[in-house]
Formats: C-alpha cells, structure tokens, sequence
C-alpha cells in the first residue's frame, strides 16, 4: 500500500514537497486553514507539472496519477493516519508549536513529525509535543521540484528511528540529505548563507565595493550561482534580516550580528525583487 503523508501549509514551500512526494508515489494529504489557499497550492502544483510535461520529464499520465494522489483539506483530523507529517506553515514559532501540539493529539505513535523550518530550533518545536523523539527537521529548498539538498535537522531529543525515517523520505523523494547533527539555530545552510549575506552587507556599508563588485567577486571567484547581495534580493531582506536576527539572538555570535543598514532598508520598505528596490533596483 502507498505510504501516507500529510503536509501541513500549501504554500511556496508545502505545495513543493507535496508535489515531488506525489511524484514519487505516495498519497499526499494536504492541509491549510483556507480552501483559497489549497486551491492557489494545487493550481501551482498542476502548473509546475505542466511545465515537467512541456518539458518531456514526465508523461501527460504520470502527472495525472501523481495530482490524483493530492488530497486537500483545512480539517486538520483528516492527517489521523499519515506515516509522516512535513509541516510547513508560517516561520513562527507560536504557529509552529500550536500545530505540533494538535498533530500530536491527532496521529498515531509511529507518525513521524517534520517541520520545515529554516531557522527554528527542532527542539523549541518538539518541546510542544509529548512525543519529541519522533520530531525533526527535514529542510527543503525552494524551487523545491529543482532543489536537490534536504537539510536533516536533530532535535536534542529526535530518535535515532525519526531521522532514518525522515532520511528515507527525503531520498525516496530525490533529495540528497545532509544531517545537522545538533541543534544550532541557522542549522548549516541558513548559517552559511547568513554568514556570507552579513558580510558582504558590511562590505557594502562601509563603502568597500560596490553591490555589483561584491557579488561578481562571488561568482567568478567562488563560482557561486548568485552573489550574497543579489540572493538577499531574491529571499528578501526583510526575511534575511529576520533569520540572522535569530541565529544571532540564539547564538550570542556577533558575527550574525544584523548589520545597521538592513534594518533602515527594511524600515523603507525596500525589500529586495518584492519591492522593486533592494540592494539593486529591479
Ligand atoms: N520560501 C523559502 O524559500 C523557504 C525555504 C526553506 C524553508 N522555508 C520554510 O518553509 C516554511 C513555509 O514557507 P513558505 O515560503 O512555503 O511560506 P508561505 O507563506 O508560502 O506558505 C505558508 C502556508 O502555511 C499556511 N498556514 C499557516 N498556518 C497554518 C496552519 N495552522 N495550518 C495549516 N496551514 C497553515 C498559510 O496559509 C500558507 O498557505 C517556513 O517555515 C519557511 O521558513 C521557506
């Protein structure tokens, strides 16, 4: 019988995880408080399969049978009997919590629990529930159907059984998974990225290069995809912003420290790509 997940949001990131999970052949539950939300998640997802299918990656009845396997619903019993629930709700930890604590009422004792956050601590989340062995962090990246990386997050109390089971997930839907072995605010990815995107603010700030020099130094010298400057306008500085914020708040290193100008930007409203104005105009 095709295994059950449930995900929870229909969002960017939810709709994403929902549509490669049913891809790869299990029968998707899909969940958020709104039916406009499930039906924007299921157009996206239709849309994007589409564009597999234009593309010859999948067959016209390959993307038929994997949207027949989404299900959605704003009834959050209707996830009673997955065998793993990938939350993907907003970046909020009193959001986050609330919903643990109902899945955890609502599924049965072998459901594993993911979240998808990309900054929260695993075991702040897990901490909701009775059950924090079997919460953990499976961390996808966005276009999720393009993205190859799932970041395995431990909590401090996550069985060794939870993250073999969310491993298994994660690569029967064709991630390659790296493990977070402990608990740090950021995990690896979103330090990393917030690391470079401070620095290179810094550099900005103090008027030792330009926004462009910055980011070309990045890409023809590390032969990154984007520059940090030009990837905090995509992501939203706003968004960045809120991500080292925590990571800095969490961890007492300055060096997440969110530099000065970030926050009169956001103050402006210039976002990034969102606003039309960021560190570049778009
Ligand atoms: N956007 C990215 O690039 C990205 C990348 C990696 C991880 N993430 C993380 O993934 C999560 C989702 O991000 P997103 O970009 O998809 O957000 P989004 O705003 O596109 O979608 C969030 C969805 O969750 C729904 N929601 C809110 N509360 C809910 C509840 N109680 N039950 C069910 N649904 C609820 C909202 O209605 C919305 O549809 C966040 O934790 C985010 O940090 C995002």
């Amino acid at each position: 019988m095709a295994k059950k997940l449930a995900v929870i949001g229909a969002g960017l990131m939810g709709s994403g995880i929902a549509q490669v999970s049913a891809q790869a052949g299990y029968e998707v539950i899909l969940r958020d408080v709104t039916d406009e939300a499930l039906t924007r998640g299921r157009d996206g997802i239709r849309a994007s399969y589409a564009k597999f299918t234009a593309k010859g990656k999948l067959t016209e009845q390959e993307a038929e049978a994997a949207l027949a396997r989404i299900t959605t619903t704003t009834d959050l019993d209707a996830v009673a009997d997955a065998d793993l629930v990938v939350e993907a709700a907003f970046e909020h930890i009193e959001v986050k919590q609330e919903i643990f604590r109902a899945l955890d009422r609502v599924v049965g004792e072998d459901t594993v629990l993911a979240s998808n956050t990309s900054a929260i601590p695993i075991t702040k989340i897990a901490a909701a529930t009775e059950h924090p062995e079997r919460v953990v962090g499976t961390h996808f990246f966005s276009p999720v159907p393009l993205m190859g990386l799932c970041e395995l997050v431990r909590g401090y109390k996550t069985s060794d059984q939870t993250l073999a089971r969310a491993r298994e997930f994660a690569e029967g839907v064709g991630k390659t998974c790296i493990v977070v072995n402990r608990d740090v605010a950021g995990f690896v990815t979103t330090r990393l990225i917030s690391a470079l995107v401070v620095e290179a603010v810094k550099l900005y700030e103090s008027g030792v290069a330009s926004a462009e020099d910055i980011d070309v130094a990045c890409r023809l010298g590390f032969g990154h995809a984007m520059g940090p400057l030009a990837t905090a306008d995509l992501t939203g500085v706003d968004i960045l912003l809120h991500a080292t914020g925590n990571i800095y708040t969490e961890s007492q290193d300055e060096k997440f420290a969110p530099p000065e100008i970030m926050r009169r930007m956001v103050d402006a409203g210039d976002l990034g790509r969102k606003s039309g104005q960021g560190f570049y105009q778009y």
